[in-house]
């Protein structure tokens, strides 16, 4: 796996699915060489995540905290590490907070991008491969009908969307004009260990767990493919290895399902896994709010590119995923509770004076 690859700078490594990434590639793998993870620490990054990695492979992975849009120390940064690879996973990712502030999305998804694709050419010579991660949200929003392609139009509907689109169009830029060895996958989205609890599933299944109101936007039958954070880094992994440079591929779960249906599992499962709640089934706690403005109806995404070409399909069911998923959000309540309160930001204050 990845036997072209000495030195891998992994961007946003400390985040929810570039941390499941790095514990998939060491864990799982036979990749022998070194993981350099650059990571700002935002509020969504958690070295957490990645506790022991250093020590379990002593000289195969480095951390650095600093920020992509900082051109001068990500070039010293490849020039020190000999970086010969890129599996670019750094964004700004939520979509609510690019509605309310879009200005972070606008650095970091598109200029960060651009610092590490003008850094990758400057080292073309030995540079093999810049991976690049996006999200199926490029492609804007689908009717009852249809469904993703590669070769679908961009239709962005956010700023965090509009911000990826951007990035993507860079990178495949990057390729036609100067030759930088490239690929892209546009993913559906995931869930399991790991995620800070403002996206769906973490968020619903906490709040189901502590008895609090489950805020489900609009009708609640907006629909998005769901797939299962391993299965994802497998993909990734397929990609880098035997994709097609220049190219992009989708990524998919082939599971379709309306906001509501995912929120009513969670309250069943956690009911079932808690015991009842004192005020009466977790149903109960649904709430239907404001919709979030210009929401997406439906996400539907076809991957035969990637099952086709590169034998990739996912192995996780949703059922036995979300399952898994809500016992990890129960079995990690300390995680839980740095990542959500004032310890975590003391515990940031001491490590890095700030
Ligand atoms: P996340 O928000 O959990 O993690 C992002 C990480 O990037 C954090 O560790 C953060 O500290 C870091 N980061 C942010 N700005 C940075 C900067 N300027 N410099 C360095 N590091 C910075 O996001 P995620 O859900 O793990 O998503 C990772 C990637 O996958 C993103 O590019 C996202 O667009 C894409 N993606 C996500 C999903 C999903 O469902 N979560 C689906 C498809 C694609
Ligand atoms: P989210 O997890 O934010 O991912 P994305 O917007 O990137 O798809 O949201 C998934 C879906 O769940 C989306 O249709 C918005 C909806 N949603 C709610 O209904 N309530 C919530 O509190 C959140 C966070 C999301």
């Amino acid at each position: 796996m990845l036997k072209f690859i000495r030195n891998l700078l992994v961007t946003g490594g400390c985040g929810f699915i570039g941390s499941n990434f790095i514990h998939y590639i060491f864990h799982k793998t036979d990749y022998e060489g070194r993981i350099i993870n650059v990571d700002k620490l935002t509020y969504a990054g958690n070295p957490d995540n990645l506790d022991g990695i250093d020590r379990q492979y002593p000289g195969r992975y480095h951390f650095e905290r600093a920020d992509i849009c900082d051109f001068k120390t990500m070039a010293d940064l490849f020039s020190r590490h000999d970086i010969d690879a890129v599996c670019h996973f750094a964004a700004e990712s939520h979509v609510d907070r690019s509605i309310k502030q879009p200005g972070e999305f606008i650095f970091t998804n598109i200029v960060g991008t651009y610092n590490l694709l003008e850094i990758a050419r400057a080292h073309m010579d030995h540079f093999v491969l810049f991976h690049h991660i996006s999200t199926d949200e490029v492609y804007g929003s689908l009717g009852k009908r249809g469904i993703f392609r590669e070769t679908t139009r961009f239709k962005p509907s956010s700023p965090y969307s509009a911000s990826k689109a951007s990035s993507d169009h860079l990178v495949s830029a990057y390729h036609k004009t100067f030759g930088l060895p490239v690929t892209i996958s546009n993913c559906s989205n995931n869930y399991g260990p790991f995620q800070f609890p403002e996206k769906l599933i973490p968020l619903m299944t906490l709040n189901a767990i502590e008895g609090r109101n489950l805020p489900v936007y609009g009708d609640g039958k907006n629909v998005r493919d769901w797939l299962y954070v391993e299965d994802h880094c497998k993909a990734i992994l397929t990609i880098m290895n035997g994709g097609k440079r220049g190219q992009t591929y989708n990524i998919g779960g082939n599971m379709e399902m309306e906001n509501i249906v995912i929120v009513e599992m969670i309250c069943d499962i956690v009911d079932e896994l808690c015991g009842p709640d004192s005020a009466g089934p977790r149903r109960n706690l649904i709430t239907f709010v404001k919709d979030r403005p210009g929401h997406d109806r439906r996400y539907a995404i076809d991957f035969s590119k990637l099952t086709n070409h590169l034998a990739w399909h996912p192995g996780e069911s949703f059922q036995s995923g979300l399952r898994k998923t809500i016992r990890w959000y129960m079995d990690n309540a300390a995680w839980v509770e740095r990542v959500r309160s004032g310890e975590y930001q003391a515990w940031m204050k001491e490590h890095y004076g700030e």
